[in-house]
């Protein structure tokens, strides 16, 4: 069955998705918010607050069109390299964001986690995010997952102490360490495997995002800057996603 869900301006060309056939988890690199405030002559942090506001429409148009999980980078465990002055203004407007956006998102039924060494952020930081994902826990719309503190290598080894610490205590033998195992002891644990990876920018890598769970997710690319990003092109991807032949290692069907 298609489905019309958005028509494409100015040329009012329709961009038609399959509903059956919707990522149930999409993946979000959102970069190229400083390169977009150069353009413009703006400090990178008006890039980043560009980047956060278009972040609100697309969680609202994933939502639309029925994906299940949203998962964005939000700032990773390597994005403290970064100047001090640009890591606390990063989180400034996370707090920023969470404390104007948690309602309404409330009122769309959006679930909001958070994936990443939460313990490694600052005391009122953690509270705001306990907050947030306790009065959304209950909504059975999009799960918004944003990954703060998060690095795809540390999410690894984190989950491989733990499994190291219940083998020491004989609560797990080294037999039921299985990928299903591994899988569902993630941060990512409900949603588990992406199907769709989207980076804008052009930029054409991982960047320790999400390593174990992007094995077989599809990856799209697109020139624009995150702050250009708009639900129109997240359907783009979602309809090129559509024509991929998922065969995760196997053969096509005949
Ligand atoms: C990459 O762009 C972006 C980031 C490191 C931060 C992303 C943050 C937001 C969109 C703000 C809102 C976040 C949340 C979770 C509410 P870049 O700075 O690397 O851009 P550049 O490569 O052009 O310099």
């Amino acid at each position: 069955m298609l489905k019309t869900l958005f028509k494409r301006k100015p040329s009012s060309e329709t961009i038609s998705l399959e509903a059956q056939n919707i990522p149930r988890h999409v993946a979000i690199i959102m970069d190229g918010n400083g390169r977009w405030a150069k353009q413009r002559g703006l400090p990178r942090f008006m890039g980043h607050r560009a980047g956060a506001d278009v972040l609100k429409q697309i969680v609202l148009g994933a939502d639309e069109i029925g994906i299940k999980a949203l998962t964005v980078y939000g700032f990773s465990t390597e994005n403290w390299k970064r100047p001090e002055q640009e890591v606390s203004l990063l989180m400034e407007l996370i707090k920023e964001y969470l404390q104007k956006n948690i309602s309404h998102m409330h009122e769309h039924n959006v679930r909001i986690r958070f994936i990443g060494y939460i313990q490694g952020l600052s005391q009122e930081l953690q509270d705001i995010i306990a907050d947030a994902e306790s009065l959304t826990k209950n909504n059975t719309g999009l799960t918004l997952q944003l990954a703060i503190n998060y690095g795809g290598r540390d999410e690894i080894v984190r989950t491989m102490r733990i499994m190291a610490q219940s083998v020491v205590d004989g609560t797990l033998t080294i037999d039921d360490i299985t990928e299903d195992y591994v899988t569902s002891h993630l941060f990512t644990k409900e949603f588990g495997d992406v199907d769709l990876l989207i980076r804008p920018s052009r930029d054409y890598r991982i960047s320790n995002f999400l390593l174990w769970q992007l094995a077989y997710a599809e990856f799209w690319f697109t020139d624009l800057h995150w702050p250009d990003f708009t639900k129109e092109t997240l359907l783009e991807a979602v309809a090129a996603y559509q024509h991929r032949e998922r065969r995760f290692g196997g053969l096509q069907e005949e």
